[in-house]
């Protein structure tokens, strides 16, 4: 038993340690002393400024999206400054020099372990004393403390609780890869999202060269904030600026298309949605998105039908964003409804509009964050005419701009 005296000079037994030091937030050093730059730009820009020392980072996405290439080309550049350690639990050392090789980086400085045992991975990592940790892959990782199989929940769970741990006692970064299930959550559902300091997402279209890293969670950053790659023959390269990249551009106007700017995260990009509403023959009518919210698109409909008189029942309605991104903000309800219309009527919107605004169920349009920097975006771009909420309206008017400020669904029926 353990017999501490306190300050006061009373006695109490049972208790031991001199309990944890307690510091106020000032004595810290600022966070940008211990965020450094990863040597990738928009990787730095999902981050939140760069990597934060200690922190532990969930890089998810789908097989064959990029995730181990971007995570091959973050460690190029950052083994040129620091010790860093490529732990695989996927690949071989020989399949990994040939994607170096294939990057054109120089994996000179990258120590790389197969392994799959946490204890062997943290206690190599003491001995090494990596500043950076890549694990490839989570799912592959198994702790001996637990008799389940690698993969499973628990496996997976306690396996990052014990990476965790050593980050933080340690200050070492850590990036850990994370396949996606089928249903779209992490496999390990989600317990892993809670446990790190950020999550980052990779989307993109399998087909496409576009690739989008998104912020889900960030305890250092902005989240919603998008890093754009295109994957070519040497590796992702960065799109630094995006914002039209995502638009196909048509020789006339087509009925069915509509640009919108969302605004994910802090930049502005101009991204084009399209619907096709065509006679269904089924007694469920088919309600399918692709990027897109598909209970929002439910209702929407059920607005554009109460308040727009606008009927669908019989109708499929299929909405697409185009370039594989993923739209997560209600910023897109006007561009979705106004895309629908134009498919249903199969009348195009005229050439050079762009559209924004959330639609609300009582039939009303409702302003959205950032209303004035998408404008801008679109009229550097060349768009003439935007429809957008009136709460939205600029202050000042944007050269080249005309703008079309709606409060209710009834206008904008009228202005199309
Ligand atoms: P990868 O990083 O292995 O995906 P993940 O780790 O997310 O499973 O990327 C695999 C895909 O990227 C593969 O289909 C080939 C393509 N790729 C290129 O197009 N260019 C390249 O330079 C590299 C290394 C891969
Ligand atoms: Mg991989």
């Amino acid at each position: 038993m353990v017999t501490l005296k306190s300050k006061d000079g009373g006695r109490f037994s049972g208790y031991s340690g001199e309990g944890a030091r307690v510091v106020t937030l000032n004595e810290l050093e600022s966070s940008a002393e211990i965020m450094s730059s990863t040597g990738i730009g928009e990787m730095d820009r999902v981050l939140g400024g760069g990597m934060v020392q200690g922190s532990v980072v969930l890089i998810g996405g789908d097989p064959g999206i990029g995730k181990s290439t971007l995570l091959l080309q973050v460690m190029a550049k950052l083994s040129a400054e620091m010790p860093v350690l490529y732990v695989t639990g996927e690949e071989s050392v020989l399949q990994i020099s040939l994607r170096a090789r294939r990057l054109g980086v120089d994996p000179s400085n990258i120590e790389l372990l197969t392994e799959t045992q946490a204890e062997q991975i943290i206690g190599t990592s003491q001995s090494r004393k990596p500043k950076v940790v890549v694990i490839d892959s989570i799912q592959t990782i198994y702790t001996e403390e637990l008799t389940s199989a690698p993969g499973s929940v628990a496996q997976v769970r306690e396996s990052t609780a014990r990476l965790v741990r050593y980050a933080k006692q340690t200050g070492t970064s850590i990036f850990l890869v994370g396949h996606v299930t089928k249903d779209g959550s992490l496999a390990g559902p989600r317990v892993l999202e809670h446990m790190v300091d950020t999550v980052l997402y990779f989307e993109g279209d399998g087909g496409g060269r576009y690739r989008v890293v998104r912020a889900i969670k960030n305890r250092f950053g902005a989240v919603n904030e998008l890093g754009v790659f295109a994957m070519t023959e040497r590796g992702l390269r960065e799109v630094s600026n995006p914002s039209a990249i995502f638009l196909s551009r048509h020789e006339t106007p087509v009925a069915g298309s509509v640009t919108m700017v969302t605004m994910e995260g802090t930049r502005p990009l101009l991204v084009e949605l399209q619907a096709l509403v065509d006679e269904s023959h089924l007694s469920n009518p088919r309600r399918v998105t692709i990027g897109l919210e598909q209970n929002r698109l439910a209702m929407l409909l059920a607005v554009l039908h109460r308040h727009g008189g606008v009927v669908s029942h019989d109708q499929d309605v299929f909405v697409n964003v185009v370039g594989g991104v993923r739209i997560s903000e209600p910023a897109a309800d006007l561009a979705a409804i106004i895309s629908i219309i134009s498919s249903l009527r199969n009348r195009p919107i005229s050439e050079g509009t762009i559209v924004f605004g959330e639609v609300g169920l009582v039939g009303e349009v409702r302003p959205v964050p950032g209303g004035e920097e998408r404008l801008r975006e679109a009229a550097k771009h060349g768009f003439s005419r935007a429809i957008i909420p009136k709460a939205n309206s600029p202050r000042t008017s944007i050269d080249g701009l005309e703008v079309v400020a709606v409060s209710r669904l009834s206008e904008v029926l009228t202005s199309l």
